[in-house]
């Protein structure tokens, strides 16, 4: 079994003089310039997996993951209704083999996401007639779920996205079966479970759209409300679901000083960056929303122009140079996915488009903006 790596603990050990650490791989050494190398001193820098990256299938997008990263995510295998579809069973497979696969490369692992309110089966929320279950039934569920989750993982992973998107943009609190049934104090709850299966654990509060000011303020009163009963919420995830648009970078900055001023780490946990036009009046991740597929909406069918290549990058650039700025805030950046064939921004907010939102193209090939955030630090 391997020893806990914390993530915080990881930093500093990776800050031990360059010549000891470079160059670290066959890859380094043939003179390739490596995301996870050249970051090495500022945060981690992760992937989340598909189950095809996770079983090998995807190989040449795995040998990626391999050489670029030192942090993964799943990105589907350990939410609720594939770990847990059915009451009292579990499905462990794929999950065990996301961990073994970090394991075996050396890889920090993290859990997404024990408490959401999608991707979780109707049954959760229900008695056996098909009614809205109890608050006890539904927290004893929760309970269960988080333990028996967290009680297998625990020696192999030591960062759990405990609650994934409580809040709405207004900054309130967002209506979902969670907090009908429960109360709003279902996050309190969530983070007592979870801090009750692992003490040591890192716990993550994660969102999108955290750089809009009013939902940066929610999730303050929300973390401070917890800090009042005594409960520590370890880390906030920004998502990052973002585009050329936004977030504006200013206020990307104002939330990642206003959570670390909280005490909490700063992860930006699922970052992709929309090269396409958004349907008007579009922002963020709720990922029930879909709009009509037009030509207008999809202009890059073929490929991305030079010119797109370039903003792309430029607008890359200066995301990496806030997060290298406030990297004494920030532990760990990690990308929704690999490459640009396997993003979800195909089909998100629209249907069957062609997407670029990530550093390495449909071949595997690094892109402009792969460049762009390489100098970020490395100068050029
Ligand atoms: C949210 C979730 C992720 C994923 C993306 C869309 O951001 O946190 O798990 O489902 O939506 O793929």
């Amino acid at each position: 079994m391997k020893p806990k790596l914390h993530a915080k603990l990881l930093i500093p050990l990776m800050i031990v003089p360059f010549m000891l650490l470079r160059p670290d791989t066959a890859d380094a050494q043939e003179g390739q310039v490596l995301l996870k190398d050249t970051f090495k001193d500022h945060f981690l820098i992760g992937a989340a997996l598909h189950r095809w990256e996770i079983t090998g299938r995807d190989n040449e997008s795995l040998a990626l993951v391999k050489k670029h990263f030192n942090s993964i995510s799943p990105g589907n295998a350990m939410k609720w209704g594939p770990i847990h579809p059915k009451p009292g069973y579990y499905d462990f497979k794929l999950a065990d083999q996301f961990v073994e696969l970090g394991e075996q490369n050396d890889m920090h692992m993290l859990c997404h996401v024990l408490i959401w309110h999608a991707q979780t089966p109707r049954w959760v929320f229900q008695d056996e007639s098909g009614e809205a279950a109890s608050r006890d039934t539904l927290l004893q569920r929760m309970q269960d779920h988080i333990s028996t989750v967290m009680g297998r993982y625990k020696d192999h992973i030591d960062c759990w996205d405990v609650v994934n998107e409580a809040v709405e943009e207004d900054g309130s609190m967002r209506k979902t079966k969670w907090s009908e049934i429960i109360g709003d104090d279902f996050v309190q709850k969530a983070f007592e479970f979870a801090r009750e299966a692992d003490p040591d654990a890192i716990l993550i509060y994660n969102d999108y759209n955290l750089y809009k000011p009013e939902k940066r303020d929610g999730v303050v009163r929300l973390i401070k409300g917890l800090q009042e009963k005594g409960i520590k919420v370890d880390a906030i995830g920004l998502q990052g679901h973002w585009d050329l648009y936004e977030p504006d970078i200013e206020d990307l900055e104002a939330s990642i000083i206003a959570f670390s001023e909280l005490g909490c780490d700063v992860m930006i946990t699922e970052l992709d960056v929309s090269a396409l036009p958004l349907p008007w009046g579009f922002s963020g991740a709720e990922i029930s929303t879909n709009f009509e597929l037009r030509d207008s909406l999809n202009p890059y069918p073929d490929g991305l122009p030079d010119s797109m290549q370039a903003v792309l990058a430029e607008r890359y650039a200066d995301l990496f140079r806030i997060f290298v700025r406030h990297s004494d805030k920030i532990s760990r950046v990690t990308f929704w996915g690999v490459h640009d064939g396997g993003s979800w921004k195909n089909n998100f907010p629209v249907r069957g488009r062609t997407d670029y939102p990530l550093l390495f193209d449909r071949s595997f090939q690094p892109k402009p903006c792969f460049d762009a955030v390489i100098k970020v630090v490395s100068g050029g």
